[in-house]
């Protein structure tokens, strides 16, 4: 530790300001002008080349195709006169070659070992890539499915949103400093620092109205896990939060995140975000763009050089103080140093096995995966059913992947048609390429059982591609609702990547799973659920509206004054007049082929005093999980808490503990949960994090529905 703080000042010493002013500044690798870009690098004008969505020549994987210039690059750099290596970033988002379900799905998986290690691989991947550094895990906290992002990110909760930040990290970075510097692991970037995903109405890029309050308590946590856990990076949004834009925000940058988190890495600021201060009306020119993002903690300057053009010349006009930037340069010296970015700058192979990474990839997209509706048991199909396979997914393939994977390989992924051909081989498939009314009569009349493969583009999710209507689209409607006149059990496979309303088409439905976009394996994992070789385990991370009217609708608001608190069932709740309070499908919800029954809830102590709470004493509460069905399952077993009476007015359930465990039919499991000082307080009025006294009811079960519950009291 101390010697990287030692060799920091040491090289900051020796820099010219030209050269501190190239350490701030990433450009973006343009393989066809790699002599500008040694040139830059060779004089130290470059601390970091970007390796965009086309740098390696297209949206598909190949064969390391700039390696060799990537490691011209950096020579030239390590030849420079102080020899700072390069840091190469890209967007590693949930896989590269093999790739792992969308971040919202990965949530859904409640499964933080499985996520960890998902990530591990992915690292070894990209690492294999020459590439040092990730601009993942995206941890907005979202609410609104409208918002085209809201897949990349942990879903609406900022419990569950922390875990899969710690896992994510973690597994990108590996556990502690020696193995930040093993060359399979990358430094993580948490982002988008912060309220992105508060976006109003989901229009992305939008501003974002958020209160100290709600900032603190529902969308800093993950974030504040991602520093816990030690993240490399942080990147700031594009958005503004309440007047604030955030590239330029002091408070945000640097008084929240690096004074009061204890951040110590560097910030660097989403593409071309310092000059965008100019269309947020906070900045008169570019020029001023670079004073305010530098002057306000923004570390690193992604891809519009303003730093790079102007920042020098700010110092010498003293707008700038020079230790401002020195502080920036450090920032960045550090994670170079921590990360071994001198050790790793010349690439060398990774070795993996790429045959176990697809095996993780299917297993983690069984996890994911969420069993909505299971009505007359329906599911799992038998081996020998006759069933008829239609809809826009049945030879899907690049979509089944996910919006944000630079590096996959689509012709290694299976149509869900060719994974129940070559899994079920015992099967009848009645399926076609074309898709009309008179095939989809004759074979409905051949089946017993449809299968609508229902879903959305990868296209239609992620950067820029909100949208206003989140209702299943239309011709899908239609679709169900005439497969349905024709008289046969239908089930329907849903890949879609964000939740969507589908009211309008549920009633038609015995059986839902919800595949999202589940990566590379989502064929192989979505036919062996449906055959029932894996029980589904996955629960819903966002709530699944009926409707896009009902947006935002999310678990856990504040009680109401009056009858308004409809997704919990209010009798006669006044929540709208043509459409239920009710959610199609709560937070944490999802079923099993198994059933699991709740018992002997026991809360030893229940009453705590403040003091011992705040010197971290815990209440332990443990209840019994019974699989009372025929076959073995996993269950997410979930703990809610809500503060009876508080200082502000506190969530009606508020996710505190969860455990996935696996139980044998007849057999039972006992699982425990403490809940103390890091979970029983929250940020009140003065800013300040506090447990107060009284009362908190807590609730155990399957979702945030549950119903065992029982009282613990801090007195
Ligand atoms: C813009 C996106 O908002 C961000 O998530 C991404 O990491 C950068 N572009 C770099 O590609």
């Amino acid at each position: 530790m101390m010697d990287i703080e030692k060799r920091i000042e040491e090289l900051l010493s020796q820099m010219t300001l030209e050269e501190k002013i190239g350490q701030l500044t990433q450009r973006i690798f343009k393989g066809a002008e790699i002599e500008q870009m040694k040139e830059f690098a060779r004089k130290g004008q470059a601390g970091s080349y970007l390796l965009g969505s086309t740098a390696f020549g297209s949206d598909v994987y190949q064969e390391r195709p700039l390696i060799g210039l990537m490691d011209e690059l950096q020579e030239a750099a390590l030849e420079s006169r102080l020899g700072i290596p390069l840091i190469y970033g890209r967007d590693v988002i949930h896989g590269h070659r093999t790739v792992f379900p969308i971040p919202l799905a990965l949530a859904s998986s409640f499964n933080p070992d499985m996520i960890k290690k998902s990530y591990r691989m992915t690292a070894e991947e990209a690492s294999d890539d020459g590439i040092h550094w990730t601009f993942a895990p995206m941890l907005d906290v979202s609410r609104d499915p409208r918002w085209g992002r809201c897949i990349e990110g942990p879903g609406e909760d900022p419990y569950l949103g922390s875990i899969v930040a710690k896992s994510i990290v973690t597994g990108f970075q590996g556990d502690n400093e020696e193995e930040y510097k093993q060359r399979q692991h990358l430094a993580a970037c948490a982002k988008h620092y912060i309220g992105y995903g508060a976006s109003e109405g989901g229009r992305d890029y939008h501003r974002a109205e958020i209160s100290d309050y709600s900032l603190r308590n529902y969308y800093l946590p993950a974030f504040k896990a991602a520093v816990d856990s030690g993240v490399a990076t942080v990147m700031s949004s594009f958005n503004e939060v309440s007047g604030e834009a955030v590239t330029a925000s002091e408070y945000l940058l640097k008084d929240l995140l690096k004074t009061e988190l204890g951040f110590d890495g560097f910030v660097v600021t989403d593409w071309g975000a310092v000059w965008q201060l100019i269309l947020q009306g906070r900045a008169t020119d570019r020029k001023d763009a670079a004073r305010l993002a530098l002057n306000g903690g923004s570390d690193m300057d992604m891809e519009d050089n303003c730093y790079w053009d102007y920042l020098a010349e700010l110092a010498l006009e003293g707008k700038v103080p020079i230790e401002n930037i020195d502080e920036a340069v450090r920032r960045i010296l550090r994670i170079k140093l921590r990360f071994g970015i001198w050790e790793k700058a010349l690439s060398e192979r990774i070795d993996y096995d790429s045959e176990l990474h697809y095996d993780q990839s299917k297993k983690m997209a069984e996890e994911c995966m969420v069993l909505l509706k299971n009505e007359d048991n329906i599911l799992p199909l038998k081996k020998d059913a006759k069933i008829a396979l239609i809809g826009p997914m049945v030879n899907a393939r690049r979509s089944l992947l996910g919006s944000w994977t630079l590096d996959c390989e689509p012709d290694k992924v299976s149509t869900i048609k060719e994974a129940i051909l070559s899994q079920y081989p015992e099967v009848t498939v009645y399926t076609t390429n074309e898709e009309s009314y008179d095939n989809m009569i004759s074979m409905i009349y051949e089946c017993d059982t449809v299968v609508l493969a229902l879903g959305e583009s990868y296209l239609m999710t992620g950067e820029g591609k909100s949208l206003a209507y989140i209702d299943v689209p239309k011709e899908q409607e239609e679709l169900v609702k005439k497969a349905y006149a024709l008289g046969k059990p239908m089930i329907a496979t849903m890949t879609f990547g964000r939740p969507i309303g589908m009211q309008s088409i549920e009633p038609y439905l015995k059986g839902i799973i919800y595949t999202w976009h589940s990566g590379s394996m989502t064929a192989p994992a979505l036919a062996d659920i449906l055959f029932g070789k894996v029980n589904p385990s996955g629960k819903l991370a966002m709530t699944l509206p009926r409707v896009t009217g009902q947006i935002p609708l999310y678990y856990n608001p504040p009680r109401a004054s009056r009858r308004c608190n409809g997704y919990y069932g209010d009798p006669n709740p006044i929540n709208y007049q043509d459409v239920s309070g009710r959610p199609m499908y709560p937070f944490g919800y999802g079923l099993s082929y198994t059933t699991f029954e709740y018992s002997n809830l026991t809360v030893e102590n229940k009453e705590i005093s403040l003091d011992k709470i705040n010197n971290g004493d815990k209440f332990a509460i443990s209840v019994e999980v019974t699989n009372t069905g025929d076959v073995d399952g996993m269950e997410t077993v979930q703990l809610y808490i809500h503060d009876k009476i508080a200082s502000m007015t506190r969530p009606i359930r508020e996710l505190k503990g969860f455990k996935k465990v696996m139980i044998k039919k007849g057999e039972s499991a006992r699982v425990t949960f403490n809940l103390g000082y890091s979970e029983l307080g929250f940020y009140g009025r003065d800013s300040k994090y506090n447990v107060e006294l009284g009362e908190f009811d807590i609730y155990v079960g399957g979702n945030c529905y549950a119903d065992l519950g029982d009282i613990i009291i801090v007195k």
